[in-house]
């Protein structure tokens, strides 16, 4: 069995598919699997997905995109292609923590794996790009990119060269809390019509995703020295900044004000918007109120998680 890790975009979300730096975060504690099983000769690759409700043969559905993954990792390593691909996830899907990335990339070490192969993160990465591909239309990669890696990244398109992907250093754990809306939104919704109305007035939209970038820059300071009182405020901002950008919600705004009410160092959307999660920092004590709080405002669910601090 191969297994990957949820994520979180702790700050920078839109504005990253734009060039600025955007900073995500593997949630170790959520994850995706998947186990590969051998069929009959002739049988070909067979997906099931109990948790997500489908059982399908690759030949049939071709255009799916974990069909298409499938068919990419066997042909390109030579694999068996007689196997069953059984996937399960305890990540809710359209909800900004990865979970199309998260099964993508416990598909390719598992299908190597069975295989007695490995791959290094940056090429499991780049073939989870491929499959984001067809789910999202154009995506920045952070995702696949946070996932395969399994650790805090700095990430930034760069013009004709491949993306910056830096591991961040963090210098004392983070206590987030995050709050699902209940409301699932495919990504490439609220990420086209960002990018409709970008097209519509360029100056503006250009000015909003230079003060995510600007946030994020100090986000980053904040976090090399584990000052979560500084980091707070910062992404309470970038909330702000992606009202009006036009991708929260009623429910969103709604938890991220009750868990600013209940004492968060600091609340903001997480992932494309319009549904999904919200997260909240908080100190450990804080968390349980938190979470509490955001339950009374209506989210489907609440958790508690711990970054790590690094090395
Ligand atoms: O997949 P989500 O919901 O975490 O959103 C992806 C983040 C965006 O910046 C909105 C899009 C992208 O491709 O980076």
């Amino acid at each position: 069995m191969a297994t990957a890790p949820a994520k979180l975009i702790l700050c920078g979300e839109h504005a990253v598919v734009y060039g600025r730096p955007a900073i995500a975060l593997p949630l170790a504690d959520i994850r995706a699997t998947a186990t590969v099983t051998l069929l009959p000769p002739g049988s070909g690759p067979l997906i099931s997905a109990p948790d997500l409700g489908g059982q399908w043969r690759v030949a049939e559905r071709p255009d799916e995109p974990l069909s298409g993954l499938v068919m990419a990792v066997i042909e390109r390593f030579g694999l068996p292609a007689d196997v069953e691909i059984t996937i399960r996830s305890a990540i809710p899907i359209a909800s900004g923590m990865g979970s199309g990335a998260a099964i993508a990339t416990a598909i390719v070490r598992e299908l190597l794996a069975h295989n007695g192969q490995t791959l290094p993160p940056a090429a499991i990465s780049e073939l989870v790009y491929e499959s984001e591909r067809g789910y999202h239309g154009t995506p920045s990669g952070i995702d696949n990119t946070v996932v395969a890696f399994e650790q805090p990244i700095w990430f930034q398109r760069r013009p004709s060269l491949p993306p910056l992907i830096e591991p961040l250093p963090i210098g004392a754990p983070l206590t987030l809390v995050v709050g699902d809306s209940g409301v699932r939104s495919p990504t490439r919704l609220p990420v086209g019509a960002v990018r409709e109305r970008w097209q519509a007035d360029p100056a503006r939209y250009e000015s909003l995703f230079d003060q995510v970038g600007a946030l994020v820059e100090q986000a980053r300071a904040a976090l090399a020295t584990g000052d979560a009182a500084r980091l707070g405020p910062l992404l309470s901002a970038n909330h702000e900044l992606l009202r009006e950008i036009g991708v929260s919600s009623p429910e969103l705004d709604r938890l991220v004000a009750a868990a600013q009410a209940a004492g968060a160092l600091g609340a903001k959307l997480a992932g494309a918007g319009w549904g999904g999660v919200m997260l909240a920092l908080t100190t450990p004590e804080q968390a349980a109120t938190v979470t509490d709080a955001l339950r009374a405002a209506g989210a489907a669910n609440a958790l508690v998680t711990t970054i790590a601090a690094t090395g």
